[in-house]
Parts: structure tokens; C-alpha cells; sequence
């Protein structure tokens, strides 16, 4: 699968390096494509993609594919991790998701929201340091969740580990999670831990 991964820091080279060598096709968008081998423009990365994963700030996400155009993004899939958080790590907006926003704004576009509820390190590495764990996966177009799903897998996660939280409207739920997860760091003094979600076997 050829994907695009716009924006070149901690989830973005994390993603990157794995699903590579997972045996996908990686190409990372940057604002500087001269900056380091292996990066282009965000458009000619868009381009050639069948997803595109915008690990860039949650505030930021909308004015770049805006940037980029809903010429190039057509109806690939956005697999979209991002936060918006202030400086202070407080939310940027509350009421509506980034997810939800961009879904809205690029409607030819299958948006999916994942990963975004842990630290980098987990969203490649699930089973490393956690005895289980849950990745939420929330988006309109089934077929596209599935396409994530299987990258998900790709990048270490089992199958039984994805919750699959229902249309783009639950992607708030999941952002607005963000404030719970940076209290639980606090109380542990640890990026590695996740949430995981513990359900009846009936
Ligand atoms: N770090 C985590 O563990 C974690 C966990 C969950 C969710 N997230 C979310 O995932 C996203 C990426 O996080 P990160 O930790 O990888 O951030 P990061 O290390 O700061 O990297 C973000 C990358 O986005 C690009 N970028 C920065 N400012 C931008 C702007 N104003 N407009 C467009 N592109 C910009 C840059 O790449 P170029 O210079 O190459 O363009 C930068 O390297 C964020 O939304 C973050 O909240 C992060």
C-alpha cells in the first residue's frame, strides 16, 4: 500500500519506520521536503498515496489539506492520529473533533481516527510493554477502517485489540480523551501505558 505521512517528527518517523517495514510504501510530506532524504512536498506526497496520515498538530490539520487541495486528496483515506492541544496542553477547541472537521470540509475524503489515544512509542509497539491495551478506530466508510485495521495489525496491534467506536461523530470522544491522558502520565510519571478497555465475555 503506498502511504503518506505528513509531518516528519515522533508519530510520523514512528509510523513511518514501521509500516515500511511492514513491506508498505512510505512517503513522508514535509514543509521542508530538502531537509533529509526521503521526503517531499506534501501534495506529490498526497499524490501518489492511498492513505494519507496527517501526523502533524491537530491545529494545523485543516489548513494543510487545504494546502494540499481536495484535488490531490480526492477520496483517499485520512488516517488522522493527531491532537489539537494548546501550548499548555489543554485543548485547542472543544464541542467538535478535528476528525469530524475534516470529514465535514474534504466529504470525498474517508476519514478514520486512530491511534491518537497514546504515546508514540505504543502505537508501534503494543505488545513491548503492555500486558493489553485497546486502539480506538472511528469513520464513516467501513471499507476504510478496515484498510486501517489492517495496518493497525501491521504495526503490532491484535486484531482483538481494535474497537471500532462507530461513524466520525465518536472521533470526539476520543480527542477529548486527550486532557485524561496527560493527567494519567502526571499520576505515573510514564508515557508507556495506554487505555484499555475491559468488556464482559457475553
Ligand atoms: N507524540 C505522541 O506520542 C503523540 C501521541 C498521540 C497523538 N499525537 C499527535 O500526533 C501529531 C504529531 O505529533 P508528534 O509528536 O509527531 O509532533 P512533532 O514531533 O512535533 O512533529 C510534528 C510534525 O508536524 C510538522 N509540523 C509542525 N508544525 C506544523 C504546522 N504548523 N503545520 C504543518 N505541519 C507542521 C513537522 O514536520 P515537517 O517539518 O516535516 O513538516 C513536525 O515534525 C500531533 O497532532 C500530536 O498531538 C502525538
Amino acid at each position: 500500500m503506498n502511504i503518506a505521512i505528513l509531518g516528519t517528527g515522533k508519530v510520523g518517523s514512528a509510523l513511518g519506520v514501521r509500516l515500511a517495514s511492514s513491506g508498505h510504501q512510505v512517503v513522508y510530506g514535509s514543509r521542508d521536503p530538502s531537509a533529509a532524504s526521503g521526503r517531499t512536498d506534501r501534495r506529490t506526497a498526497v499524490a501518489s498515496a492511498d492513505v494519507v496520515v496527517t501526523a502533524i498538530p491537530g491545529t494545523a490539520v485543516l489548513t494543510t489539506l487545504d494546502e494540499i487541495g481536495e484535488d490531490v486528496l480526492g477520496d483517499k483515506i485520512v488516517l488522522d492520529p493527531s491532537a489539537a492541544l494548546t501550548e499548555q496542553r489543554t485543548m485547542a477547541s472543544y464541542g467538535d473533533s478535528i476528525a469530524h472537521q475534516v470529514q465535514e470540509r474534504f466529504q470525498r475524503a474517508r476519514v478514520v481516527k486512530a491511534l491518537n489515544t497514546m504515546n508514540h512509542t505504543i502505537m508501534v509497539d503494543p505488545w513491548a510493554s503492555l500486558p493489553q491495551a485497546t486502539v480506538f478506530v472511528s469513520g464513516d466508510d467501513q471499507a476504510a477502517k478496515r484498510t486501517v485495521s489492517g495496518l493497525l495489525v501491521d504495526l503490532g496491534w491484535p486484531q482483538d485489540w481494535i474497537l471500532d467506536l462507530g461513524d466520525i461523530g465518536t472521533a470526539l470522544a476520543t480527542e477529548h480523551a486527550a486532557p485524561l491522558f496527560f493527567a494519567t502520565a502526571m499520576a505515573l510519571h510514564t508515557l508507556t501505558f495506554n487505555i484499555s478497555v475491559s468488556r464482559s465475555s457475553e
